[in-house]
């Protein structure tokens, strides 16, 4: 009898919060504004045979192109790769890599393929390579110059999906990225702003500076005319050798031969051995849907996951999107798969990953009854959980230095359901600031992405761990995540986005804000998003903000606030009815082309 009393008072307590909490939260949703001018239709299109929505106007378009002229999308994605890579040297490019999952109908497989091609450490690198004689880390030679650039695997990668699953010739395929390359474009505010705050290493390196100065030696800026000639004939190379035009001959022996010329690691034999990898993707149910994503060495799809489980029974919908306690789990799953990211993640090809752990429901469930209901995890939570010396102050510095716009993603569908999600970068704005000479190929500088020591912190903020040191062609450990969500072994959703550490949150929130609280994909995008990894111990909240009682109501759980624009550019595609509805993030310059 007293049971039944107690759960039915309970169930009233929770029905009248639920419905308190629900109207008024509901109706408050906070949304990112559109930019001056901008309309909904910029960054929003519905259409029935192909959609692409990409970072760049220009691959939107020269893909979308590739497809009238017969292409499939593997043709599609080869343009975008590498007209972005002309496009947008401060995120990607031939000297850099990525990931991709592609769901091909033809296949016939319940999985996505799930393709590697990710930059490795040269087989010189060592576990102390960026530390001095006293075991310190030397500051920025992780991200400046050549020491910083790993082994690229971008042209490997698109080249062999492209041989293996587009359908036009390669010279077509590539054929706007070298007219792009070679006519110029004017460089827009974006990739100015990369340029003016690169502005030291690009005056440092000849070739760079060839490329991003004016004849008086002074970098370029918005509305100046970006003409990448050298790049032009590299990727006319690439268009007629293939692999072996990047990998071999003139393009191979300049790459060598600048890091001989700056004593730098890499070697022919480096390139030689360079592989594609094909991985098993991270699977994980969320609500009746299935969701795939990018498996190490990405911690992307393991934390998606294990994020998604976590929070798989709370009814986050009757909350409210804003609610204070739907941000409050979000934020605490979020905190504490960084926590198991610095712990237990790095390149599975090198060392054990607890993979199928860190994705059960069991753990997750674990963590969700440790969460309390109306308290910030605090960091003593964090510190038991930290094998290592952290030096909260740098976290938090590094993490207000950097907005991040670069990396980039892109995702392409067509009317017969196959679905391609690519995440590519050069890790942090044009990469190391390495161009090799006469190549016009800037080396990316993800050797940054590797724990330079237990317990640094890398460009992200994000705390690596042992399993995470540099080690000779190990992948460093990454956050990208290029994610495909089905239902019945059909695609519903594809998506990705640049930035970071906060790729992976930014792409949980979108599926959890189309799924559980049922917005349509552009306001999935558009509502505010927040960002916690843990350490340093903050709660980030993007500037359109939250509804002020939300906020009120985090601070009195104890949750550390900070207003921060997070980075993320978003490029979704939904299955509608038929339809595709292709969205790119309001936050960006992105396009979705299609019909
Ligand atoms: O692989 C990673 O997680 C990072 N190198 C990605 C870098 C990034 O997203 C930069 N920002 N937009």
């Amino acid at each position: 009898m007293k049971k039944i009393y107690i759960l039915s008072v309970l169930a009233l307590i929770s029905s009248c919060s639920a419905f308190k909490a629900s109207i008024p939260y509901e109706k408050e949703i906070r949304f990112v504004n559109l930019a001056p001018g901008e309309t909904r239709e910029d960054h929003e299109k519905l259409t029935k045979d192909i959609s692409i929505a990409t970072q760049g106007r220009f691959a939107s378009q020269a893909a979308y192109s590739i497809f009238k002229k017969g292409g499939n999308i593997i043709d599609a994605a080869t343009t975008a790769s590498f007209v972005l890579a002309v496009e947008r040297p401060q995120s990607t490019g031939l000297g850099g890599g990525g990931f991709a999952l592609f769901h091909d109908v033809k296949r016939n497989k319940d999985f996505p393929l799930t393709v590697d091609f990710r930059e490795k450490a040269p087989i010189d690198a060592h576990e102390k390579m960026f530390l001095d004689d006293k075991g310190e880390v030397i500051s920025r030679m992780s991200l400046d110059g050549i020491f910083s650039a790993g082994v690229p695997g971008m042209v490997a990668g698109m080249l062999e999906l492209h041989k293996k699953h587009g359908k036009l010739p390669l010279a077509m395929v590539l054929k706007d990225a070298i007219d792009l390359a070679r006519n110029g474009f004017k460089i827009y505010p974006e990739l100015a702003h990369a340029i003016s705050k690169r502005e030291n290493i690009i005056k440092r390196y000849k070739a760079t500076c060839e490329i991003f100065c004016n004849k008086k030696g002074e970098v370029l800026k918005e509305g100046d005319l970006l003409v990448q000639k050298d790049l032009a004939k590299t990727i006319e190379t690439i268009s007629k050798n293939g692999r072996d035009g990047f990998y071999k001959g003139r393009i191979a022996r300049a790459l060598v031969g600048e890091h001989r010329r700056l004593k730098g690691l890499m070697t022919q034999k480096d390139l030689d051995k360079y592989e594609v990898k094909y991985r098993t993707p991270i699977r994980g149910d969320y609500k009746g849907y299935e969701v795939f994503s990018m498996s190490p060495p990405s911690s992307g799809g393991v934390h998606i996951v294990e994020i998604l489980n976590i929070l798989r029974k709370d009814d986050l919908k009757t909350y409210g999107l804003q609610h204070s306690k739907t941000v409050h789990l979000r934020a605490s799953a979020m905190q504490a798969a960084f926590s198991d990211r610095a712990n237990y993640l790095g390149d599975t090809d090198f060392t054990y990953v607890p993979v199928t752990g860190l994705t059960s429901k069991k753990y997750a469930d674990d963590i969700r009854f440790s969460i309390p209901e109306n308290k910030a995890l605090n960091s003593l939570w964090a510190n038991m959980n930290d094998p290592f010396k952290f030096d909260a102050k740098e976290g938090r510095e590094l993490l207000k230095r950097h907005e991040s716009n670069e990396t980039t993603h892109f995702t392409i569908a067509d009317g017969k359901g196959n679905i391609f999600v690519s995440t590519q970068t050069l890790n942090g704005y044009l990469g190391s600031g390495v161009v090799v000479p006469g190549t016009g190929i800037l080396l990316n500088n993800e050797m940054d992405d590797f724990a330079t020591k237990p317990g640094a912190n890398n460009l992200f903020g994000a705390v690596g761990g042992e399993k995470n040191l540099v080690q000779p062609e190990k992948r460093p450990l990454s956050s990208m995540s290029p994610t495909i969500v089905m239902k019945d072994g059909k695609p519903v959703l594809g998506l990705g986005s640049p930035s970071g550490t906060r790729i992976l949150t930014c792409v949980v929130q979108t599926i959890m804000n189309y799924i559980d609280h049922n917005l349509p994909l552009y306001e999935s995008m558009a509502a505010t998003r927040v960002h916690h990894q843990w350490k340093p111990n903050i709660l980030y909240v993007e500037e359109s903000g939250l509804p002020e009682r939300t906020i009120k109501e985090l601070k009195r759980m104890e949750h550390e606030i900070e207003y921060k624009k997070l980075g993320c550019r978003v490029q979704a595609i939904s299955f509608e009815d038929g339809m595709l509805r292709g969205v790119s993030d309001i936050r960006g310059r992105g396009l979705v082309s299609g019909e």
